[in-house]
């Protein structure tokens, strides 16, 4: 197996068919590529704010990651470049000091091409290592990690280029895509009944699941509701574990951008009794009035003639990786802050539910809308499904009761960021097809919305 086979078989079953590790690891690392071939070197390297990172760092530190965790484990391995260690390791005390993350954009060398070297050298010696059967069972593990890894950069690489191309007013187009076929919006939402009961929660024990073998060999499992995955789970979704659902309902489909408007006509970004104290300081400092990328268009109407005419009048559009277009009803709403989630549940009498009502609730649902790199734009919402969005939860991150720290540095992957932040649930348009699932946790803090996130009700 070379990488050249493994780019001349890209089958349309390749999501479905067993792949080798070797198979796997290429094909996420091909995604990286393809995604950032669409920036230019100049692209890669600018830091718009301090959460998000240059394209060209996010391509770095995920090769890193396979240098520091997989080779790094090979007896006798030392890296050519060891001053990438400082470079790119994002924030592994166990590792060492690294570059400040603020002063990530300031790094203009290694080149962007040097940067692509970088990552053809790991790819073959990952895949040398492997092919000689030199990488143990924790070699396979961490390597598996960092193919996760990988497809959450991928993410914040489509995140974080968004928020860049934003600033530019000549309207970047990261990708051409047509407009969609207008799509009914549906009045009301449907709800589906949440039992009271206990539940059982959170991912299988590692031990109980399929992943890649030390033949290089690797098997897909099956989850509880019968959706296939590739079995992997991050410490953070385990242990599986009983929970107290009290019973309530949740919405079968996620909240859409004719149902933002409604929220932003009846006052909900100026009525502070709608938000709680830290989101209304938030309104105040950032100066909302609507979600991200959201911009009001056209001639100012609202002194001359006032009143109900004047917001009918208003058009918006938003930003998006396809450049400035105006706002579609049918669409989840996107780029909100949990902070304008809660404010938003609240306004609907409604309210947001637990990650634990959320993964009884959407159990058995179909998971779209993942990444289609021609795309990158969430669909229209439909009814039982997960995507396109991510979803707030009224869920505080924390660790599930017996949750284990594992040891060395990959015990930092998640477990050391559980204060301040809430737990989203789902995926959305920009995360890679395969990595939505019922047990996934992502989190972010309740004032960040430059992610897909989006909001689900529940009451
Ligand atoms: C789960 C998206 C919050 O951005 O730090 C990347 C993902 N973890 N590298 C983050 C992650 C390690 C993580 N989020
Ligand atoms: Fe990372």
């Amino acid at each position: 197996m070379t990488v050249g086979d493994v780019t001349a078989e890209p089958g349309p079953d390749a999501r479905t068919r067993p792949q080798s590790a070797i198979e796997k690891f290429l094909r996420v690392r091909e995604l990286t590529d393809l995604l950032a071939s669409r920036l230019s070197p100049e692209d890669q390297i600018p830091q718009s704010m301090t959460a998000a990172s240059p394209a060209a760092w996010h391509r770095a530190h995920t090769t890193w990651f396979f240098e520091e965790f997989v080779l790094g484990g090979l007896p006798g391995y030392s890296s050519p470049e060891p001053i990438f260690r400082f470079l790119f390791n994002s924030y592994y005390e166990a590792v060492g000091p690294r570059q400040p993350r603020p002063q990530r954009g300031l790094i203009t060398r290694p080149s962007v091409a040097e940067i692509g070297d970088f990552r053809a050298r790991v790819d073959e010696a990952v895949v040398a290592a492997l092919e000689a059967g030199r990488v143990d069972e924790r070699g396979l593990e961490l390597l598996e990690l960092g193919c996760h890894h990988e497809q959450q950069h991928q993410e914040l690489m489509l995140i974080d280029a968004k928020h860049l191309f934003a600033h530019n007013p000549t309207d970047p187009v990261y990708v051409d895509r047509p407009a969609d076929p207008v799509a009914a919006v549906r009045g009301e939402t449907d709800w589906i009944v949440v039992v009271e009961g206990v539940a059982q929660v959170g991912a299988a024990d590692p031990a109980h699941r399929a992943g890649f073998t030390r033949d290089g060999g690797s098997r897909d499992g099956v989850s509880r509701d019968g959706v296939s995955y590739d079995g992997f789970s991050y410490d953070n979704e385990r242990p599986r574990h009983r929970v107290w659902i009290p019973g309530g309902e949740v919405a079968t489909r996620q909240v859409t951008v004719a149902d933002w408007k409604q929220f932003m006509a009846d006052g909900g970004y100026t009525r502070p009794e709608l938000w709680l104290s830290d989101g209304w300081a938030a309104v105040q400092t950032e100066g909302w009035d609507a979600p991200g990328y959201w911009r009001r268009e056209g001639h100012d109407v609202g002194s001359a003639s006032g009143g109900a005419s004047a917001a009918a009048a208003v058009e918006w559009t938003t930003f998006t990786l396809s450049g400035r277009r105006p706002v579609v009803d049918a669409e989840p709403v996107c780029h909100v802050s949990f902070y304008e989630a809660d404010a938003y549940a609240r306004w609907a009498g409604a309210r947001l539910p637990t990650e634990f009502e959320w993964e009884v609730a959407t159990t058995g649902w179909e998971a779209r809308d993942e990444l289609d790199p021609d795309r990158c734009h969430p669909r229209a919402a439909a009814e039982r499904a997960i995507g396109g969005v991510w979803e707030w939860t009224a869920s505080a991150y924390l660790p599930y009761p017996g949750f284990v720290t594992e040891e060395g540095a990959a015990g930092e992957y998640n477990g050391k960021f559980m204060s301040d932040q809430h737990v989203l649930r789902g995926g959305s348009a920009l995360t890679p097809a395969g990595h939505t699932r019922p047990t996934y946790r992502n989190f972010f803090p309740a004032s960040s919305r430059w992610a897909a996130t989006g909001v689900r009700l529940a009451r």
